[in-house]
Formats: C-alpha cells, structure tokens, sequence
C-alpha cells in the first residue's frame, strides 16, 4: 500500500483535509494541482508536497500516480472522474459525486468497465459508533426498523453576507443544504440500516433569495473570520434549510431536517434508529458516545472503546478508550478501506467503502427531493 502515489486535486479545505489523511495511513502524496499554478505552487510549498501541478492535463499525463482524489467544487468531478478513470487512475472524489444523475450514471458505468477502484468520500459512515450501529443493526440487535429521523444543521451560512461557491446552483447543483450535507445523513442512515429510502416528501426554504458575494474568493467556512469589504448582489436559487419526509424499501417511517442558517450549530449530524428491540441515536459533535435505548431495561451509553466494540468497529478505531477520535479520522478511516482494497488487487470483493452506485443513488435522491418541493408532493425514488 505504501507504494501506491496519490495526486490532490484542489487545495481548499478538502485538499489539505485529504493530504493530512493520506499522510497518517502511509500513502504518498506525490502531487497537487490547484486552480492555477499559483494555488498549486502555495499548496505544495504548505503541505510539503513534492509536485506542483500546472494542470489538470499534467495530472492525467503523470504515469507515477495511480490514485486521484478530487477535491474540487462539484461541478467539476463528473469531468474530473471521467477522465482521470479513462487515464488508468484509481478515483476517490469528494461528495456529491456529480451534477446530476446523468452524469453519476455515466460514472458508474464508466467506473464498472474501468477495472479501477472508484469511491465517494462519504467519510461520516467511518465513526467507529457508526460502524458500530451497522454492526447491532446487522446483528438484529434493534430488531424490525420501524423509523428513522434525524438532522444536519449548521450555522456558517446564517447572514445574508456569507458567501461561498456553494450557494450557487451552476457552482453546486439544484440543491445545496440537501446535496451538500442532507446526502451525509442519508448515506449514512442507509449505510447503518441497509435499507433503501425509496419515497419523499420535501419542503424546502430559500432563507436568502440575495446573498452579497464578495468581490474575490471565499475559502469553505472562512466566512466567520474573513474580513470582506467590497460586496456585489446575487441572486441564490438553492435551499438554505428544509424538511423531508421519507419512506424507506422495509416500509420504515422517517424525516431528515436539513440546515445551514441555524445559529449555534457548528456541524452537526444526529440520527434516531428506532427497532422492535432497541434503538439507537448519535450526534457527530459528541462522536464518541452512543445512546442504546431499551424498554425493559435502562437504557445505555456506550463510549468508543476498542475492548467493548465488535471486531468491525474495532477495525477503524484507532485509539484506546477514552482517547476521543473525530471528523479527520473519519477520513483516515474511510482511506484506510479504500486503500487496502487497492491494495489487494481483487476488485470483484465487496467495496467497503461509499461507491460510485453509491453516489449516484445519492443524487437520484436528491432530485427526488427536490421534484417533490418544487410540485409539492410525494415523489417515488428512482433506484439507479
Ligand atoms: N466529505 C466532507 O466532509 C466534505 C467537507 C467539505 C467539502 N466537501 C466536498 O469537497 C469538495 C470541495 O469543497 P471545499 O469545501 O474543499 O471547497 P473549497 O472552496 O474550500 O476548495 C476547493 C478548491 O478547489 C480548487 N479548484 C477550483 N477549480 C479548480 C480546478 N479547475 N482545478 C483544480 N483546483 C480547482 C479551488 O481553488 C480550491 O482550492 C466539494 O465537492 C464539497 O462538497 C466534503
């Protein structure tokens, strides 16, 4: 595994996010390519990365690298994906994995005659608790699914003045709070449940049809502390927060809330499993503890601790008990699977890691969603 060279393609935050990953599990960045030669230049100088790409055209060309991880705006990893699997490399792109489903049906094709591994960055799934809920669930510990509800809420995007590449439709796609961070939490339910969600009901809300850009580039989250002087007007067609009913293939219940307007809420993921037997709910800002919910017992908290975990949540638990583990090792954890999987050279084993299939239902969902709000009705899923 340590042989194999890996390029980064975009140096925002997921760029570096990526590279710090990649680094703890012993792959070698050999390269990055920015927006321009300038930004690749800054990137490389940073993280210490030995190539500073030109292009993306240099990347395709470079016979060292096996590996592309696309960390780029959304619009562009349909063409990124395409070509860098049609150049030989191995994919992991950053979610959502395409424009539309088109396009990510096109990818998964493309990615099946291709031979090579291809995943999406649905990192949150690798939580050693949410491993761990996948696992109980598995184990019939909850029982019958009967619903599934939860919330992403954050609060960077709460003012009329904070901007980022994202609020634009042409930038980001249809839907933003939805496809942005709504696909997380149904990746990650679906993942934990192996349960399709295959109806919805959506009622979405543009908080601010206006948003002010600023006049230069907003790095992801920097909005808070970025001084921004000179402004221009813009008009914002994607939600900023909303509601979705769901139905799910088992015929469980559930509702996902979805936000970037709510103040306080820095980044945060909870779901509520409910069973027969049990339930289970989570919170990404509290990662390390699980509530275990009973009837006819009390009710318990589990604490991630390799000694209490089954053997597939002590697989991407890394740190003894009490030694708190977050959101970058979700990363290392998800790349550790990928990379192994690489490694072992049988691509007709089963993927442990969010695949392309994976991506496109994403998207078929949230045009699902977002066809429900705009006709004001249920709308049946179509599975890709
Ligand atoms: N998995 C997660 O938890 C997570 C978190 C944040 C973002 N994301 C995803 O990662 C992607 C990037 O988001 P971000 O927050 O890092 O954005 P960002 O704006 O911080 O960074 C994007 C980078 O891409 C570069 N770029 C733009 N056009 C390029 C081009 N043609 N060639 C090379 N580089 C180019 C930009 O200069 C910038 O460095 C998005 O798809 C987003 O949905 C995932």
């Amino acid at each position: 595994m340590n042989n194999i060279k890996t390029a980064i393609i975009g140096a925002g935050f997921m760029g570096p996010a990526h590279t710090e990953a990649l680094r703890r599990i012993g792959i070698n960045v050999a390269g990055i390519l920015g927006v321009d030669e300038a930004e690749s230049n800054k990137a490389a100088a940073s993280l210490g990365i030995p190539k500073a790409y030109k292009s993306w055209e240099a990347v395709l060309k470079d016979t060292d690298i096996q590996v592309v991880h696309i960390t780029t705006p959304n619009k562009l990893h349909y063409r990124m994906a395409k070509e860098a699997l049609n150049a030989g490399k191995h994919v992991l792109c950053e979610k959502p994995l395409a424009m539309n489903s088109k396009e990510s049906g096109e990818l998964v094709e493309l990615a099946k005659k291709s031979g090579l591994a291809a995943g999406v960055n649905y990192n949150m799934r690798f939580y050693p608790l949410c491993v761990e809920a996948k696992n109980m669930v598995a184990a019939g510990q909850l029982g019958d699914i009967y619903s599934i509800v939860g919330s992403y809420v954050q609060d960077w995007l709460l003012f009329p003045t904070d901007y980022n590449w994202r609020v634009l439709a042409e930038e980001g796609g249809a839907t933003r709070a939805i496809a942005d961070i709504g696909t997380h939490w149904l990746d990650m339910v679906q993942n934990i449940t192996g349960l399709k969600v295959v109806a919805v009901c959506a009622d979405l809300k543009i908080v601010h049809p206006i948003r002010k850009r600023p006049k230069g580039e907003v790095e992801t989250f920097s909005g808070k502390v970025q001084q921004i002087q000179a402004t221009e007007d813009v008009k914002i067609t994607t939600e900023d927060c909303g509601t979705v009913l769901l139905r799910f293939n088992n015929g469980a219940k559930g509702n996902l809330w979805v936000s970037q307007i709510t103040a306080g809420r820095k980044n945060c993921l909870r779901f509520e499993i409910s069973g027969s037997k049990k339930a289970l709910y989570w919170n990404s800002e509290t990662p390390n503890e699980i509530w275990v919910g009973a009837r006819e017992k009390a009710n318990d908290l589990l604490l991630k601790d390799p000694g209490l975990l089954s053997e597939a949540g002590r697989s991407v638990a890394s740190y003894p008990g009490g030694h708190n583990e977050g959101y970058p090792d979700s990363f290392k954890q998800c790349f550790k699977k990928f990379y192994t999987y690489i490694a072992t050279g049988d691509f007709n084993a089963p993927k442990p890691f969010a695949t392309f299939e994976d991506g496109h239902h994403e998207i078929l969902l949230c045009e699902a969603i977002h066809k429900s709000h705009l006709e004001g009705k249920w709308v049946e899923v179509i599975q890709g």
